[in-house]
């Protein structure tokens, strides 16, 4: 009894933490939208401004030598591309921060229209990333398959990503355990997939992971049933997912996995629009 009252301590520190860190997060993504709006602005101006010094070398082009137009030219050719390379991944910053306002921020249990190859494919790189920040070497292979063309869909957006990136968590932590045990030629891949057919919506995550028993598989779902050391794992992840995908959603969630091959969830939502 003493023991989990210890061990249930312990997992509430943990949510503690994790909520805070999420409003640390959100506090952080604000912060940075400004200054990262200064700096895609004054590459906009100073695009311009490039337009403008080309046209002033048009003008006077017979009063420069060959070779020190051409220079010039070359020179504000790279100078135009970096300023375009400095504008796009400026918004691609933006638009990160952007969805983790929108996860911290979203009201409760809203459905909105969302583009869901882009909050999938968002959260699989969080994921990932979060992944590469605990362990620097590790490579995973990640091959994404999204449908072209998918037309907003009505779903609670941040609980859509909370799950994506779950089993996402799950997977990365699946394979990297697996290649813990330095298997001869093991190479860890999880694959994506976002669909549609038949009315209905169905992301997939494969990883070759380490793969479930069966008394995993029976517990899978259980509040706080982990197999993860303490302070890794909370054990609240798919019992999350599961009533974020089934009962706020009215969708499905399946499972398949066998022991050293890895597992397969599959979200299987109707397509509301
Ligand atoms: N892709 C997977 N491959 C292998 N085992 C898995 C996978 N997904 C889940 N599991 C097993 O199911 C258990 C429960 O998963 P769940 O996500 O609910 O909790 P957790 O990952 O242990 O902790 P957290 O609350 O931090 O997510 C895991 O501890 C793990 O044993
Ligand atoms: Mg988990």
């Amino acid at each position: 009894m003493e023991q989990q009252i210890e061990t249930l301590k312990k997992q509430l520190k943990q949510q503690e933490k994790l909520a805070s860190l999420g409003m640390l997060s959100a506090g952080i993504a604000h912060e940075i939208q400004n200054p990262l709006n200064f700096v895609i602005n004054f590459s906009k101006m100073s695009d311009k401004l490039l337009k403008d010094l080309t046209e002033i070398v048009e003008v006077n082009a017979d009063k420069l030598s060959v070779d020190d137009r051409e220079e010039m030219e070359d020179i504000v050719a790279d100078l135009k591309e970096n300023m375009s390379k400095i504008v796009e991944h400026g918004e691609r910053a933006i638009s990160i921060i952007r969805g983790i306002l929108l996860v911290s921020r979203g009201k409760d249990n809203e459905f909105l229209p969302v583009d869901v190859c882009k909050l999938v494919k968002e959260y699989v790189w969080l994921s990932y990333h979060a992944m590469r920040a605990n362990h620097k070497n590790f490579n995973i292979s990640i091959h994404e398959d999204y449908e072209e063309g998918m037309p907003p869909m009505m779903v609670i957006p941040q609980d859509l990503s909370r799950a994506v990136l779950n089993v996402m968590n799950n997977a990365n932590y699946a394979v990297w355990k697996r290649s813990q045990t330095n298997e001869e030629g093991y190479q860890p891949e999880i694959d994506v997939s976002v669909k549609t057919a038949n009315g209905q919506l169905t992301i997939t995550i494969h990883d070759n992971g380490i793969g479930m028993s069966e008394e995993v598989k029976n517990h899978l779902y259980d509040n706080f049933f982990t197999t993860k050391p303490i302070g890794e794992g909370t054990g609240l992840g798919m019992a999350i997912t599961r009533d974020i995908i089934e009962n706020k959603h009215g969708g499905r969630i399946d499972f398949e996995s066998e022991e050293s091959m890895g597992t397969t969830f599959t979200f299987i939502l109707d397509v509301r629009h």
